[in-house]
């Protein structure tokens, strides 16, 4: 295939607006898979891979297309669907020359259309805007298609509108692709360089990588380098999915692929990373950035005995996952677990589900932290991930210049009648506006400088509560700003409980002092003496409460009666003891933190 009979595009959307809708029925309309029967089950594979793990995003199918004469090679290169990701979402964009801009007819753009039409500008993408499900009562394409000019100063003249549902006008999407997104424009007698987009692991083979060749020629047998950690590898198969792996012995120029190259795990295929062949020397592809962890959490197994087993399933995880990181971390009150990093909330959260799901863990996960930054007098920095590394009051009085905090722009996007609940919500979480506008006559786009801190808990549960579910919200990520932040820690009769410290501004420490204590009162057992549950910073108490002793013994309802259910009794305290963890004097078990942590 020359380089003129191949076209890489990708569709973007906000989530549900039909992305994947749309992808299978170019499958379909290119016989790629079958429109009946037996299509189903590979729709469904794919679905459960996406269900499985937003990071499982092996999406990148190609299709053959008959077009006026010729055939052609169209590759369709998904990109993630969640604003964690947005880096690797540019670096698939980077392996495009264009994008359908898809965006649901009934609903408008979204925050999510927003930021993906920027990051597809930004890459310099031919983008074609797309009109979907027209075949919904509520669809308004006038009104979206005045948006879409607004917003983004398209071409509007030849606006497809769709519905990927029932199929109308399918046919006209192909053709618009080949006539107005650019062929790659790579040399195939350059020496070999391609741009490393996307990897998962195969249990058969190690790790499948991605490719998006941009010069010369890649085979079976070839030795491969990459420019980032310089390690070497040899091609065992290189091929294309058809919808699934077909090797095809080479790829050129153009083309985008796959390659096995004995890769063992996802965390050498680096997202954005460029191969070469070994001893030639090339230009490294542009815009190569190592994964970032925005929110760190400990995690920990609820029951003890269960720590080898995690860590085997926490291992089995990140071998398929590059972006999070992992280290080991012990906690006074919660034993030995780890603390791992990920690149937003919903990242964070569906490896979590997976660990339950798939590997029937049982964990405690701690409040969730955002990497802050210490600054010191002399000009050197610490990025603090765990609230064991934030500095303490003499740290802080001699060598600390300032603190300072991750921040976000936030876009959201609403109805006019819930602006003020919007404004509301930002400025309760600290935020700054830094822009409005109208997007059309009743809806607002609103741009807030947020802390991330204030958008990794529950941000946007409160935003669609606010508004009904009609705001939509995105982010990206704002730099460092300068923040009076403190740690607060929990003590338990006067002993600190390491696992439940957290930073804070300033600001929150009362609300968040006074709630604290009232719910862990809630899940920590009377026992045979008083507990004093205490919030504080440093030395400073901020909310107290006390949990007064327990009277009976727990032999005492039984007293001169049945010896053996007495012993039976003592027994099973006993037993109970193995899973508690002593605080000080006061025994807590982990199913107390586990339902205090996950209440939130
Ligand atoms: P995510 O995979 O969650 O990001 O969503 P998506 O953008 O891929 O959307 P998806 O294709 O899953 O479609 C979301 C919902 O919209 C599904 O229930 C589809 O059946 C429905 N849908 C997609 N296209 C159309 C359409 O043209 N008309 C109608 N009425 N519904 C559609």
């Amino acid at each position: 295939y020359p380089a003129e009979y191949i076209r890489n595009f990708s569709i973007i959307a906000h989530i549900d607006h039909g992305k994947s809708t749309l992808a299978d029925r170019l499958l379909e309309y290119t016989n790629t898979i079958s429109s009946t029967g037996s299509n189903k089950q590979v729709l469904d594979k794919l679905k459960v891979e996406r269900e499985r793990g937003i990071t499982v995003k092996a999406q990148t199918v190609s299709m053959f297309y008959k077009y006026k004469g010729n055939e052609y090679l169209l590759n369709l290169i998904d990109t993630p669907g969640h604003v964690d990701f947005s880096y690797e979402v540019s670096r698939s964009l980077a392996a495009c020359q264009g994008t359908i801009l898809l965006v649901d007819a009934a609903q408008g753009i979204q925050a999510q259309t927003v930021a993906n039409f920027y990051l597809a500008f930004g890459e310099g993408l031919h983008i074609i805007p797309v009109l979907n499900k027209i075949d919904l009562p509520g669809a308004d394409c006038e009104r979206t298609i005045k948006q879409i000019e607004s917003a983004f100063e398209l071409d509007m003249s030849s606006i497809l509108k769709i519905s990927a549902k029932t199929g109308v006008n399918i046919d006209s999407i192909l053709p618009s692709v080949i006539e107005n997104i650019p062929p790659p424009t790579g040399i195939i007698d350059r020496p070999f360089r391609a741009l490393l987009f996307d990897s998962w692991y195969d249990q058969y083979v190690g790790v499948v990588c991605m490719l998006g060749v941009v010069d010369g020629k890649i085979k079976k047998g070839d030795k491969i380098t990459s420019a980032h950690s310089i390690n070497k590898y040899e091609v065992t198969e290189v091929g294309i999915m058809h919808p699934e792996q077909v090797p095809t012995g080479y790829l050129h120029a153009g083309q985008v692929g796959y390659v096995i190259c004995g890769m063992k795990t996802a965390s050498e295929a680096h997202v954005g990373d460029t191969f070469h062949h070994v001893g030639q020397k090339i230009d490294e592809l542009p815009g190569f950035q190592p994964a970032q962890s925005m929110v760190f959490a400990g995690i920990f197994p609820v029951d003890t005995n269960d720590f080898q087993r995690l860590d085997e399933s926490i291992t089995k995880l990140t071998l398929n996952d590059a972006s999070v990181s992992v280290h080991k971390e012990t906690s006074h009150a919660l034993g030995q677990g780890w603390r791992l990093g990920f690149l937003g909330t919903l990242h964070m959260d569906v490896f979590r589900q997976r660990l339950e799901n798939e590997y029937e863990a049982n964990i405690i996960a701690t409040q969730p932290t955002v990497p802050y930054r210490v600054v010191f007098k002399d000009k050197t920095t610490r990025i603090v991930r765990n609230p064991s590394d934030f500095p303490d009051s003499e740290e802080r009085a001699f060598k600390v210049a300032r603190l300072e905090e991750p921040m976000v722009l936030a876009t959201m996007i609403f109805p006019e009648e819930y602006m003020g609940k919007m404004i509301e919500l930002c400025g309760s979480r600290r935020g700054e506006q830094r822009d409005y506008v109208f997007v059309d006559e009743t809806r607002v786009m609103m741009k807030y400088i947020l802390p991330l801190a204030e958008v990794v808990t529950d941000f946007y549960d409160e935003l669609k509560s606010r508004s009904s579910g009609y705001a939509s919200f995105d982010y990206e990520d704002a730099g460092y700003e300068e923040s009076d932040l403190v740690k607060m820690t929990v003590l338990l009769n006067h002993k600190p409980v390491d696992a439940l410290s957290v930073i804070l501004h300033r600001s929150q420490v009362d609300t968040v002092g006074r709630d604290w204590v009232k719910r862990l009162k809630k899940v920590i057992q009377k026992q045979l003496f008083e507990i004093v549950i205490q919030t504080a910073l440093g030395a400073k108490i901020i909310a107290r409460e006390t949990i007064p002793a327990l009277r009976k013994n727990v032999t005492a309802k039984c007293y001169g009666g049945d010896v053996s259910r007495k012993m039976k009794l003592l027994q099973k305290q006993k037993e109970g003891k193995k899973r508690m963890k002593m605080i000080g004097n006061v025994e807590i078990p982990q199913k107390a933190f586990y339902d205090f942590l996950d209440k939130k």
